[in-house]
């Protein structure tokens, strides 16, 4: 009876410590981002330019000092309460020694008996507080685990349907949009309303739209990344949900915006694009051809073989623009029908801008495109341009057709060409 107290106390306690890290769990996440913003290759720049270093390290200081005395307040609280209850655990066992001597003392249990009743019960004591810490120890960590199994419960929200239908191997019609509504899980706005428009087999379509127009959410659905909220997207007359998810997704090369800076060799960083592929040597280099990443790699003390970035031994950062042509290079990698490419040559400088459409012309004849740019000069290149406003169609036509009308594409267009006049 007498050890049971501390069992339960600790039991408590363990509830206790896990309930604490686990609604701290956003500071300790603060913790952990602030470290590795403090100590990073990629934020040093603005750190030191900016001074922030005082900034981060008395945050950082704050939080994990609140973190402690919250911590330390719990501790203190189990480190006396469990000091009582063993000691109570111990006190009864002298008790019962106490009462067993009386009894001899007596007359009513002999000696023999004392010593198989004192070593009995100090043995029993040992036995009950090992069974009962390694249950606590067991109901410790199920609390953990039971965390691991919800993470592990939690179903992917965009699926292949169960009886996928085939992709068709050249793409017929082409994509309609219909009726097409998005909004973020978070947000209250529409970030994508409305859309109606069809998209060609083999018309290259650019986006125009000023910032948070909700180009990139329109490549996003595209690419399966997200399913909207109303309306439907159908490739040759087939809801694109229903057709198997990764078939799809390797049909479609897609370069983003904020594309991933892989800190691994140069060819790898290309053979990104199509990972199956990555030991083929000559498409790699001919992709590197295409999206003129070749001559940065020419460059490249190690050439395919130098490792890109600043993380590892002997790794070379590359210029923004350089870095742009290395990534435009996964497009390249495989034989996809659809070829999206959000903003691949923001970085460019205007030779090297030049050059990529001239070659992305060819490269994608005969295949579908999607082209988001705020360069005019690139955007007129395209067969068709829709512009968007907060996520609304305003209108699509050829270059000279929006011009003729006068409206929002007419006006973006004269502000870029004053500024070169
Ligand atoms: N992950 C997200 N969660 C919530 N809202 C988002 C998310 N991404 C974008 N948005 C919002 O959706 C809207 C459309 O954003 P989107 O990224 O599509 O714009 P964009 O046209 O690509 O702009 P930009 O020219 O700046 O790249 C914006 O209002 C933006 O704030
Ligand atoms: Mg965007």
């Amino acid at each position: 009876m007498a050890v049971i107290p501390a069992f339960i106390a600790e039991n408590y306690f363990d509830r206790r410590s896990y309930a604490m890290a686990y609604s701290w769990t956003p500071q300790r996440r603060e913790l952990d981002y602030l470290r590795y913003i403090g100590a990073s290759d990629e934020t040093a720049k603005e750190l030191k330019v900016f001074g922030l270093s005082n900034f981060i390290i008395d945050r950082f200081a704050w939080v994990s000092h609140q973190y402690y005395l919250a911590n330390r307040k719990l501790v203190v609280r189990r480190a006396v309460w469990g000091t009582f209850f063993s000691t109570l655990g111990s006190v009864g066992y002298y008790i019962a020694y106490l009462v067993i001597v009386g009894q001899t003392v007596a007359g009513l249990i002999s000696l023999g008996d004392l010593t198989f009743l004192s070593g009995a019960f100090s043995k029993l004591q040992a036995l009950l507080q090992g069974i009962l810490s390694r249950f606590a120890i067991i109901a410790q960590n199920a609390l953990y685990l039971k965390d691991w199994f919800t993470f592990f419960a939690i179903q992917p929200q965009i699926t292949s349907p169960q009886a996928p239908k085939p992709l068709p191997t050249v793409i017929q019609k082409g994509f309609r949009f219909e009726n097409v509504s998005f909004k973020y899980a978070n947000s209250a706005q529409w970030a994508v309303r409305n859309l109606t428009f069809d998209l060609q087999a083999g018309e290259k379509l650019a986006l125009v739209g000023e910032n948070g127009a909700g180009k990139t959410t329109l490549v996003k659905l595209i690419t399966r990344l997200y399913d909207p909220k109303e309306g439907r997207i159908l490739l040759d007359g087939v809801d694109i949900r229903e057709y198997d998810l990764q078939a799809y997704r390797r049909m479609v090369g897609t370069i983003f915006q904020d594309f991933v800076r892989f800190q691994m060799t140069a060819q790898d960083n290309i053979a990104v694009g199509n990972i199956d592929d990555r030991a083929n040597q000559a498409l790699v280099e001919q992709a590197a051809h295409q999206s003129l990443a070749q001559e940065v790699i020419n460059q490249l003390p190690e050439g395919y073989g130098q490792m890109l970035g600043k993380r590892f031994d002997n790794g070379v950062d590359l210029s923004g623009g350089q870095w742009q042509k290395i990534a435009l290079a996964r497009a390249y990698m495989r034989e996809a029908q659809l070829i999206i490419l959000d903003e691949p040559t923001a970085a460019l400088d205007a030779r090297a801008e030049y050059e990529v459409f001239q070659r992305f012309a060819q490269l994608t004849q005969g295949k579908t495109a999607v082209l988001i740019s705020h360069r005019f000069s690139t955007v007129r290149m395209a067969d068709r341009i829709l512009v968007l406003q907060n996520g609304q169609m305003q209108e699509i036509g050829s270059h000279e057709e929006l011009l003729a009308r006068d409206g929002l594409y007419a006006e973006l267009f004269h502000l870029q060409a004053q500024g070169y006049q």
